[in-house]
């Protein structure tokens, strides 16, 4: 490890350790990106009214806690697709997670495993899959977009497949790419691309956080005039994400992947009967952050929904504003198996690599488990309707 190595990673286990909530680690990464990363993070679609809504909807859950319980440990452990977890909080597919530290999609990978859940890899995280797989040596998910078709989708699938992935994520919300207007007013939207009218104010940005240009510089990463990401890996890793998938889509992927299949996007009962019947062994209910379709509904709000049409025919999962232990405790009360967080993760990865992700999910494990108890239950398989007051999502 150089001299340099060394430094920064002393200064990520001082700046984990700073970290008492997915806040705290939102506020650090904001301090230590350069604001177009942490825009393109922190944004969403438009007026940004779903992600507000996504979070706000928490807000309106009340518990309806038993006193005196005794309870000490409650069991947070489930089974997600197969595979047993620790607690309910697997790490959504995200984009451009190798540009917020060195540490990248691979010690995201390892910091899931550490805590023992999993991460889901995105095909636009900026890197590949093969290399994730085998520099993280842990379980890995993996999610496909694909711009160019079925075909390109199919050799995606075959190369997830041969580098050890047993569960594939299919995301269906992103026909096109949602307006992200943070990255638009950074001009660099999509495709992420450098160019001659950005590149001054980007510089500017770039120079003000010269720890975060240090240690990406020390990976092979560079913002180019090809596009941003590791360097080799094509113009504009966003232009690649939209997907216009149909459900016969779906299905063709479904007769084609052997593993676990998952679909991420659904926000009605119809699309989840849709989705099982194209061969889903899971749904997502999500609305990609807010990043997409502004004006959709809360993640929360949509689930019952989605528990009632396919519940009993497949496990239903959900991401979409959760910052704390209590918002996964809500979420299982309302049917989901198990919660994904996207921003949370990147916000502690930003903040301190690996050991920041490890932080965030140390974190929220622990809200959880304070939650649990509090509310004197014994156990996330015995969440349901009678543990809330009156649900108002
Ligand atoms: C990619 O999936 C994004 O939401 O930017």
């Amino acid at each position: 490890m150089s001299v340099l190595d060394d430094l920064l990673a002393r200064a990520d286990a001082r700046s984990a350790q700073r970290l008492h909530s997915v806040r705290d680690a939102r506020r650090t990464a904001r301090r230590k990106l350069p604001a177009v990363v942490f825009d393109y993070v922190d944004g969403a679609a438009d007026d940004e009214v779903t992600m507000r809504r996504n979070e706000d909807a928490f807000g309106s859950v009340a518990f309806r806690p038993r006193m005196a319980s005794g309870l000490v440990e409650p069991r947070l452990g489930v089974t997600v697709l197969g595979k047993e977890i620790d607690f309910p909080v697997l790490l959504a597919p995200c984009g451009l997670v190798r540009l917020l530290h060195a540490d990248g999609p691979a010690g995201v990978a390892r910091a899931a495993a550490s805590r023992g859940t999993v991460s889901v890899l995105s095909t636009v995280a900026g890197s590949p899959v093969e290399a994730v797989a085998s520099e993280s040596k842990a379980p890995l998910w993996f999610q496909l977009y694909s711009a160019a078709g079925l075909r390109e989708a199919d050799s995606l699938c075959d190369r997830a497949a041969a580098a050890g992935v047993d569960v594939l994520m299919v995301t269906v919300d992103t026909p096109t790419l949602g307006n992200r207007e943070r990255d638009v007013r950074h001009g660099v939207a999509p495709p992420l691309r450098v160019d001659a009218h950005n590149a001054v104010p980007l510089g500017v940005q770039v120079l003000a956080r010269p720890r975060w240009a240090a240690q990406l510089a020390s990976t092979g990463i560079r913002l180019s005039s090809r596009g941003a990401g590791p360097a080799g890996h094509g113009s504009g890793l966003l232009s690649s994400v939209a997907s216009p998938f149909s459900w016969d889509d779906v299905a063709h992927l479904r007769s084609r992947w052997e593993g676990r299949l998952v679909v991420k996007g659904v926000l009605s009962g119809a699309d989840a009967r849709q989705a099982v019947g194209a061969g889903a062994d899971a749904v997502v209910v999500s609305n990609h952050g807010g990043r997409q379709l502004d004006g959709a509904p809360a993640t929360l709000q949509a689930l019952p929904g989605v528990v009632a049409a396919v519940g009993g025919d497949a496990e239903v999962l959900i991401d979409g504003g959760i910052r704390r232990g209590s918002h996964v405790v809500a979420a299982l009360a309302l049917g989901a198996r198990a919660v994904l967080i996207g921003r949370p993760y990147l916000f502690g990865l930003a903040s301190a690599g690996e050991l920041g992700v490890e932080r965030v999910l140390d974190i929220l494990r622990a809200e959880m488990r304070r939650t649990m108890v509090l509310m004197g239950c014994p156990s996330v398989d015995q969440l349901g309707l009678d543990w809330l007051d009156v649900p108002r999502t």
